[in-house]
């Protein structure tokens, strides 16, 4: 069953077209890669998701409702079913770690402070972090993976179906991006969340991804199972995936 379907999308912003006839499906609890060079459109696919963008022409559906026909109520209830955790500045710098993973329940829930500190704790430890440990900091006290995993709990916390994950490996050690690639499987297998992960890491990427899909020159250059990428002879993908020269967008 599809949770989340583009139908031929086309995305311009002002005279730049960005994608074109962008159409896939993606399965419920499957993690889905999305790859593709720098500026080829990857964010732009997320944000519409949501519905932070509305596309030129196109419909994006998520459980079966149109996205870009939502009003602002249903909106506000897709955004609870979706986590997304941006690529840059996930977290609220001036908030301590509490403040930013509570957040979103004081937001959108009417819970009491007692709860509210129950479900911070579980979200923190759901990733690994001591709550005892970090509650109280900053995230410019926090490492980079740290502050990775701070923002999915945050993102977890209102038990999302869905969570939108823009690039949650970038500028982490191999070893701090294999916690992250294994926290995005724990999630999947334990609470039975669907993932979209954009990454420019095809070594994590090949560790989780049950479909993979590249973004190329506006298009969809191939939507298939990670075998397909480990073997194609098709030159654009391998010498993405060989990481063995640069692409031009
Ligand atoms: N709000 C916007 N207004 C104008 N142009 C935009 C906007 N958002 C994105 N773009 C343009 O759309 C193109 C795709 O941007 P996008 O952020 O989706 O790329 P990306 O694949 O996520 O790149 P990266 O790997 O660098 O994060 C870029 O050329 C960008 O400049
Ligand atoms: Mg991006």
């Amino acid at each position: 069953m599809s949770v989340i379907e583009f139908k031929h999308v086309y995305k311009s912003f002002g005279k730049k077209s960005v994608l074109e006839d962008v159409s896939f499906n993606i399965k419920k609890k499957d993690i889905t890669v999305v790859m593709g060079p720098s500026g080829s459109g990857k964010s732009t696919i997320i944000k519409h998701i949501v519905g932070l963008i509305k596309p030129t022409s196109g419909d994006i559906l998520v459980n079966g409702i149109s996205v870009p026909k939502c009003n602002e109520k249903q909106l506000l209830d897709l955004r609870k079913k979706v986590g997304f955790a941006f690529q840059f500045g996930a977290l609220f710098d001036s908030m301590n770690i509490y403040e930013n993973v509570s957040f979103p329940l004081v937001e959108h829930t009417k819970l009491s402070q007692k709860q509210i500190k129950r479900k911070v704790n579980e979200s923190l430890e759901l990733v690994g972090l001591k709550p005892d440990d970090v509650l109280h900091l900053y995230p410019h006290e926090l490492s980079g993976g740290m502050q990775k995993r701070a923002a999915i709990a945050r993102t977890t916390i209102l038990h999302p179906e869905i969570i939108l994950y823009d690039e949650p490996t970038s500028g982490l050690d191999p070893i701090a991006s294999d916690l992250i690639s294994r926290l995005i499987v724990k999630l999947r297998n334990e609470l039975g969340i669907t993932s979209v992960v954009i990454s420019h890491d095809i070594k994590e990427s090949f560790k989780i991804a049950d479909q993979m899909i590249m973004l190329y020159n506006k298009h969809i250059k191939a939507d298939n199972k990670p075998e397909f990428f480990k073997t194609t002879n098709d030159p654009i993908i391998r010498q993405f995936i060989d990481g063995i020269s640069e692409l031009k967008v």
